[in-house]
């Protein structure tokens, strides 16, 4: 049954029942069908009548505490709560009549007698659940005074950055511990205590930043109170308006309601409508916000001839001049193919699609990469191989129907956060898990879960392990024989069947590889392949190696050879890391792809682009990211245009991305920050927040989601308009007067996205694609009945090991990834209150090694690799296991990608981030890099500055 229909607004009391049973029952004289296991509440609340409540939301299964929701139903004693009674066919309910409103106004006595009655001067007036709910039932006075046992002196937590708990105003109704259960599946709130006496805590009764709370605002959002209360509201007062809107973190691509004051944003509260999280949040996009309005934008333009001279605030014409005489200039010297660009993942789509075509078509080459070089691009490879299509197979709620799930080289709970809450709701209904991962994620231990398998592989053998798998499917007899028959190619099928059987791939023999016991290994592939739906999700621990490609294809062979792909519950998904890393790659951001993954060598292909572009296009790939970096350092390019795009601080080997930025004559960033990269920029060109514009993201689900803006730029132009600019000056014309105008002609140029434009995703909320003439309302599960390319195909996958291997000299393998409460290069979350969280970048090592080298916790040690060496502070954790250190990469001064090396995947040049041999020894200062790197964002900042401070001469 389709939800569109509801009000996204409205709390209905009660969960929606999916079940396609339906009964008939009469509420107040009317009839009403609703689906079996619907509540008598949410029946009468969707023919309009409230029934009043207060333990009751619509997120939450109904509880029953309060009592305030009762009826009286014919044929029944007493007057049950109408949360918890499900509808029965032909039930007769009554909601109002005297004696229900007396019992109602008797139980809201007795709990606004606990209650200060201080309204007026409450953050919560005019929006409290508790005050409408007095209202509706009536209450005029509190017989029982206020002097009794109560809670009207209990004390404020403030701790947390983001929200207040004012035990005071608590009515002890639990839907914050059951949204933190339920929903978050954290477990990090309880009700202590009994009658008058029970009150709510964060922990073992500690203040919430003490304790277990990772700060998602479930319990806030689920509080109908003013106890638990975002401090913004406190400050600043209730918001006025609002627009929906989508996250711009992470690839799990949240809707939001941003909550105004004029101009003002007060509050961002997860939107119920949206598909992909369903009212859930997580603390990046709910809290850290605040990174828009920080004083650290740069919003004026700026240029300069040199990066050792000041910057300049210029208009932003005169910017675009200066840039598009430079980048003229260099083609005219060194040639058409000596500059290129970098579209972003964190940008709209439409704004990408932009900075693609000004590429192909104004710089007139193909020199266009994105960061999924750096992240998905083997997901890329390997999927379009496999199963012809460059993205996950799925929706996220799909994994509420798998019985199975492995997550491989992925830590949802900290990147994919909502995602994370999901997977962990499906596994505490029962589903299995096992997790492949050099650490101890979060996922194979917390609260009500534990892994059934955790392989906890040594960093690099991710395909012997995979193959493994595959073989204890293959010589056990676990395949799916009629899927592999009727869906697969069977060609294909026989040969890789040859390859996987081959004992070389036995758990027996790879064990010695992977360091996963044989037996564990045959254990997680029998769990996998006798679930009835199995899924797998993975994340960069799985693309970013040397064998990221045949990594993701050896996972396709896996599903295909199961019969897991095609439905609800199964597939292969890739958590997508940024807001719009999908959506880069759907664009056309590659250099051998245009728009929708077709390829610049196809002639037809290319006369359609010529015919609406009106140039004529280059049939001949472009430069990758690594490629451009060489092509700088040989002297052969020489200018730049980066949207969006750190690369200085997210790319591997930064001595050598440095010396290559160095080396350009023209480097062009559009960023707003003055980012690392920026730092060796030529022109400045101030970028605008997701707030301030309007476009699409696409997330991890292909679900195409709107950006709608909330606030002016605060630079005067959006990224898409500036990028028009630059279009301008450099002589190729583009006149889009909004992003709706670049969405209809990505429409009339991908055949994936046909059917897209604004007024469908306005209809539909949003879409998932391919959406076209086969599919007009999107497509929520790929590879149903067909594939692309008619036939999936089995790909063999031969494990090779990665030239970066521990030796004496560089003992430990480094592996890195992300934490919750940052976000990549930090740029953003740097910038706000989550820096309580996580300030530095810290490198975890296990026990055994720590002791090695007289390490203990808070040490300073220097991490060397034979590319670089940084220093870090020391965290000693059994999480690792020996040989293996961790660290992520959210602080620039931390270097982390100092130490990483360019070894790369050998399909698509994505670096292998997680494998860098290295040796870690206690130190008392920092590297020559952090010394080098200090001195350089100094002068940097000083430059930035004077150019401030010319603008207030
Ligand atoms: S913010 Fe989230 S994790 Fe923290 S207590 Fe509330 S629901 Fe639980
Ligand atoms: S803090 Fe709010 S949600 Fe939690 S028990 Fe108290 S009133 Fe209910
Ligand atoms: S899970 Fe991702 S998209 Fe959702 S709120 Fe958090 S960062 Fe934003
Ligand atoms: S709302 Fe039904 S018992 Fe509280």
């Amino acid at each position: 049954m389709s939800v569109q229909h509801f009000d996204f607004n409205k709390d209905y009391g009660t969960p929606l029942s999916r079940s396609t049973e339906m009964v008939s029952l009469e509420i107040d004289g009317q009839t009403v069908v609703v689906p079996a296991g619907t509540s008598v509440m949410r029946a009468a609340s969707e023919m309009g009548i409230q029934i009043p409540k207060l333990c009751a939301t619509d997120n939450l299964e109904a509880f029953g505490s309060c009592r305030i929701c009762a009826v009286e139903i014919e044929g029944r004693r007493g007057t049950p709560a109408s949360c918890t009674t499900p509808v029965e066919s032909g039930m007769k309910v009554t909601t109002q009549n005297a004696r229900l409103a007396k019992l109602r106004r008797n139980i809201m006595e007795l709990y606004i007698s606990d209650h200060p009655l201080d309204c007026l001067t409450c953050p919560a007036n005019g929006n409290c659940e508790l005050q409408d709910m007095a209202g509706a039932v009536g209450l005029r006075e509190v017989r029982y005074g206020f002097d009794g046992e109560n809670h009207l002196d209990a004390p404020t937590d403030s701790s947390n950055p983001y929200f207040s708990f004012d035990a005071s105003k608590c009515i002890v109704c639990s839907r914050c511990v059951r949204a933190c259960e339920e929903v978050q599946g954290t477990f990090a709130l309880t009700i202590s205590g009994r009658g008058f006496e029970s009150k709510v805590s964060a922990g073992m009764d500690q203040p919430f930043m003490d304790s277990d709370c990772v700060s998602c605002g479930a319990c806030v959002q689920a509080c109908p109170t003013s106890t638990l209360m975002e401090k913004a509201v406190i400050d600043q007062g209730q918001p006025e308006h609002s627009v929906v809107t989508t996250c711009a973190y992470c690839g799990v691509g949240c809707s939001f309601k941003a909550e105004m004051k004029g101009s003002e944003l007060i509050r961002m509260v997860p939107y119920k409508g949206g598909e992909a999280n369903m009212g859930h949040s997580c603390v990046k996009g709910r809290f850290a916000f605040g990174y828009a309005t920080h004083k650290d934008r740069v919003t004026k333009p700026m240029v300069r001839d040199s990066i050792d001279q000041p910057w300049k605030e210029v208009s932003w014409d005169e910017a675009f001049n200066f840039a598009a005489a430079k980048l003229k200039g260099i083609q005219q010297k060194f040639g058409r193919e000596s500059i290129g660009g970098i579209t972003s993942s964190r940008c709209t789509n439409e704004e990408t699609y932009l900075v693609q075509k000004l590429i192909r078509a104004g710089f007139g080459n193909n020199n266009t990469d994105t960061c999924a070089r750096v992240c998905h691009s083997p997901t890329g490879f390997g999927l379009k191989t496999t199963l012809g299509e460059s993205a996950g197979t799925q929706t996220f709620e799909s994994v509420l129907y798998a019985d199975a799930v492995m997550v491989i080289g992925a830590n949802p709970t900290d990147a994919h956060p909502v995602f994370g809450s999901l997977l962990k709701k499906r596994l505490r209904q029962g589903a299995k898990l096992i997790v492949a991962d050099p650490r101890s994620t979060d996922l194979v231990r917390s609260p009500h879960i534990q892994a059934q398998q955790h392989l906890k592989l040594l960093p690099g053998t991710n395909v012997a392990l995979i193959n493994a798998l595959a073989h204890v499917v293959i010589t056990e007899g676990l395949e799916d024989k009629a899927f592999v028959e009727s869906r697969t190619d069977g060609d294909t099928y026989m040969r890789w069947r040859e390859f996987i059987s081959d004992v070389r791939h036995s758990p027996e023999e790879t064990a010695q590889i992977t360091g996963v016991p044989a037996e564990q290994m045959r254990e997680a592939a029998r769990i996998y392949a006798a679930a009835e739906n199995a899924a797998i999700y993975y994340g960069l621990g799985v693309t970013e190696h040397s064998q990221g490609s045949t990594m993701v294809m050896g996972i396709a062979n896996l599903a295909m050879a199961t019969g897991n792909i095609g439905r609800k519950g199964v597939g292969v998904n890739p958590l997508r890391g940024q807001n719009n890393v999908q959506g880069s790659c759907d664009m056309g951001s590659f250099p051998h792809e245009l728009p929708g993954y077709q390829h610049v060598s196809d002639d037809a292909v290319r006369a359609r682009f010529e015919q609406v572009w009106g140039v004529e296009l280059d049939n001949e790939p472009g430069l990758r990211i690594p490629n451009m970096f060489n092509a700088a350092l040989d002297g052969t390019f020489k200018g730049m245009y980066v949207q969006g795009e750190d690369i200085a601080q997210s790319d591997p080997n930064t001595a050598h991305v440095e010396a290559a930025l160095r080396s350009l004559e023209c480097l062009v960033v559009q960023d707003i920050f003055l980012n690392e990269t920026a730092k060796f920029a030529h022109v400045f060109l101030p970028g605008s927040s997701f707030l301030e514009k309007d476009g699409t993201f696409t997330n991890a689900e292909r679900r195409i989601n709107r950006v709608r803006k909330v606030m002016p730029p605060l630079a005067g132009l959006a990224d898409w308009e500036a990028t028009m600019g630059l279009a301008n000056a450099l002589g190729y014309p583009m006149n889009y007067s909004h992003p709706s105008e670049i969405m209809d002609e990505i429409a009339q140029l991908t055949p994936t996205f046909t059917g897209v434009s604004y007024e469908r995703l306005d209809e539909l909320g949003s879409i998932q694609w391919p959406c076209n003439e086969a599919a007009p309302n999107g497509t929520p599960t790929m590879h149903v009945e067909q594939f692309p390319i008619g036939k999936a195909r089995f790909a063999i996958t031969e494990y090779v090991a990665t030239e970066e291997r521990s030796n004496r000299r560089f003992p430990l393998l480094l592996t890195t990834g992300r934490i919750l409460s940052q976000y990549n290069v930090g740029a953003q979350t740097r910038r706000t209150a989550n820096q309580s969280w996580h300030d530095e970048d810290i490198l975890e090592l296990h026990p055994v090694d720590a002791l090695d080298r007289g390490i203990s916790d808070g040490d300073m040690v220097a991490i060397s690799s034979r590319v670089g060496e940084t220093v870090l502070h020391a965290r000693v954790s059994e999480r690792m296991q020996p040989g293996v250190v961790y660290t992520t990469f959210h602080h620039p001064n931390s270097g982390a990608n100092v130490v990483t090396t360019d070894n790369s995947d050998w399909a698509t040049n994505c670096p292998e981030y997680k494998v860098t041999a290295v040796q870690v020894t206690k130190v008392t200062g920092e590297s020559n890099w952090q010394q080098q790197f200090r001195q350089f964002d100094e002068k940097q900042r000083e430059f930035l500055a004077g150019a401030k401070r010319k603008e207030h001469v």
